[in-house]
């Protein structure tokens, strides 16, 4: 089987971010023939239609998504929503000439913030999602909270409902690429 490459984007620019420990924890327990980056987006500007060249650190997210056979989306809640940083990187993998970019994309969600744990965040995702035509995971669902001795002193995931969340979650999204191929090679040799 070849290799299904997951990108996992971090909604938080934070070096201790929660958020991208939630990732590095699922670089670290990857099911078999799966492997993970996660994008750089910490220096992607805010969109701005008026400005028409786009910023070689937009160039280099639109390789890693293109590379990308499904994403894995980690972000705080931000005032009852998803964070800028996510939403903008989102804005701009939507208006890439490259239509294949996030068309249809296995996705997952995950996040970690206060006490329900980015749900509000999430479901706000979830709507955009739609627009864009991800193919996001209905479950396993995430919602850590963060502050509940959740993370060590090296932020490193140390809850065992969270880690085994983070597993199955893996597992459905290969499983998704999976299927997905197997309908393109259908589609490929009717
Ligand atoms: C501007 C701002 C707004 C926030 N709003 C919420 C919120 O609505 N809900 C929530 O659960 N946490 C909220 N938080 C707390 C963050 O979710 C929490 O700090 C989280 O750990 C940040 O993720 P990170 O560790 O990946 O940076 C907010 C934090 C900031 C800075």
């Amino acid at each position: 089987m070849k290799t299904i490459s997951v990108l996992g984007i971090c909604g938080s620019l934070r070096k201790k971010s929660a958020n991208r420990a939630l990732l590095e924890y699922a670089i670290t327990n990857l099911p078999d023939g799966v492997e993970m980056a996660i994008a750089d987006i910490s220096d992607i500007p805010f969109y701005n239609p008026d400005v028409s060249a786009i910023p070689p650190s937009v160039t280099a997210f639109y390789q890693a998504l293109a590379k990308a056979d499904a994403l894995m989306l980690s972000g705080p809640e931000y005032n009852y929503s998803i964070s800028p940083a996510l939403k903008n990187a989102l804005d701009w993998a939507s208006v890439s000439v490259d239509k294949t970019l996030v068309l249809q994309k296995p996705t997952a969600l995950l996040g970690a913030g206060g006490s329900l744990g980015t749900a509000r965040a999430q479901y706000h995702l979830r709507q955009v999602a739609v627009y864009l035509q991800l193919d996001v995971l209905h479950r396993p669902e995430i919602f850590c909270n963060a502050f509940q001795g959740t993370f060590d002193d090296q932020n490193c995931l140390i809850d065992n409902r969270i880690q085994k969340q983070i597993s199955e979650q893996l597992v459905s999204l290969k499983a998704k690429v999976v299927l997905r191929r197997q309908i393109e090679q259908l589609g490929s040799s009717t």
